[in-house]
């Protein structure tokens, strides 16, 4: 029986293993180990998704925890190493572009295991991000790419990977949302905050660009106050958003009409993507989520590497400037939204195409 490694660290990453778990679940040909790093560690940020989604308890923890890029990179592909040396998997599937997704690509590389990226091609060409570095080394060793988008395949070619090696098979996040749809529709989070349909903003906010860059966090912390005098802006917040703004003496409680929430459970924060009149984020995942459920998202970056929610989706780059932020989000409160479509392949069966291209290939 050959061995299917699958690792995950963070709550981008749970999201995406979930649907391909349930494929592999009753497979007969695979043994198919999980592995977390423990990148992400707090109940809320790693076990309520494994609850949620029905993930079983992963077969090796690595307790990582948290830490600079450099040391926490190490300390992962320090503990990969020794599970990888011991079982010596068949093939290692790794998702999206954390620290994890790269440290354990090079652990694997290294050990001449194979290597399948999910979610690979994407580029913000901003280098000042980790996630971009994580993207381009990661895609760069493995062997098989997948693809959720034909943009992301000219990205690849572009840099030289062989077409044999790259498969568009779509955006396996939309399996997770197809999977969970009732749940989503019915949960009305919204009611617990005294909210109505359609009647708030929800905010997400982590990215270092954004909140460890205090000229920044400012500048995004003025534009809320701005929005919230017309309307309640709901913001489940990151620890690391926290943090930051603790140290940066930045008072977001001090915002009228900003409710501050911890962070939510997946079917808890997708209900709230769903019932809500827009969304502010500078999440990449939410960029997707929201051109599939056809909400308005207004992208508080200077760039994205999912281009594919602006061209066919309801996203809209807005950058970072109060003015900006603010005229864009006004506009569509005073009823001028952006209406988007669903992009190819965004159908729910991406899981299942991912496992057919692997049955061929190993
Ligand atoms: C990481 C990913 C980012 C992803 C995000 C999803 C990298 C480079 N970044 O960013 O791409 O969008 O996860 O959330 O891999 N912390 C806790 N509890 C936790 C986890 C983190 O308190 O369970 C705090 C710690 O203070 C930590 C900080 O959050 O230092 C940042 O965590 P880390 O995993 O380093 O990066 P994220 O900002 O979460």
């Amino acid at each position: 029986m050959k061995k299917i490694f699958i690792i995950v660290g963070t709550r981008p990453n749970f999201i995406k293993v979930a649907p391909l778990l349930i494929q592999l679940k009753n497979n007969k040909k695979y043994k198919t180990v999980l592995i977390h790093s423990g990148q992400h560690y707090d109940y809320y940020m790693s076990k309520v998704f494994f609850d949620e989604l029905n993930i079983n308890p992963p077969d090796h923890y690595l307790n990582i925890g948290s830490g600079s890029q450099g040391y926490q990179t190490a300390e992962i592909m320090k503990s990969i190493e020794v599970v990888l040396t011991e079982n010596k998997p068949d093939l290692m599937i790794v998702v999206g572009d954390v620290n994890t997704t790269m440290a354990a690509s090079i652990v694997a590389a290294k050990l001449y295991i194979k290597i399948a990226h999910i979610e690979s091609g994407l580029r913000s060409y901003d280098k000042k991000m980790p996630e971009e570095i994580n993207r381009i080394i990661t895609d760069s060793i493995s062997n098989y790419l997948f693809t959720h988008s034909r943009g992301a395949d000219k990205n690849l070619i572009s840099e030289g990977i062989p077409k044999d090696k790259i498969f568009f098979v779509g955006n396996i996040m939309i399996d997770t949302i197809i999977n969970n749809l009732e749940k989503i529709q019915s949960r009305e989070k919204y009611r617990e905050f005294n909210l109505n349909r359609k009647d708030f903003i929800l905010l997400t906010m982590h990215r270092p660009s954004n909140v460890d860059n205090e000229e920044v966090f400012r500048s995004i912390a003025g534009a809320l106050e701005e929005i919230a005098k017309n309307m309640k802006i709901v913001f489940p917040i990151h620890p690391r958003t926290v943090k930051m703004a603790e140290k940066l003496n930045i008072k977001l409680s001090k915002i009228k009409n900003l409710k501050i929430i911890n962070p939510l459970s997946y079917i808890d924060l997708l209900s709230m993507e769903n019932d809500s009149r827009c969304i502010i984020t500078d999440s990449g995942g939410i960029q997707e989520e929201s051109t599939f459920l056809n909400v308005p998202c207004f992208t508080i970056r200077e760039n994205t590497e999912r281009p594919i929610t602006i061209d066919i989706g309801s996203n809209i780059l807005v950058g970072t400037k109060t003015k900006d932020i603010v005229s864009n989000v006004e506009n569509c409160l005073n009823g001028n939204c952006k209406q988007g479509n669903i992009p190819e392949l965004w159908d729910g069966s991406t899981s299942k195409r991912i496992i057919e291209v692997i049955n061929h290939e190993i």
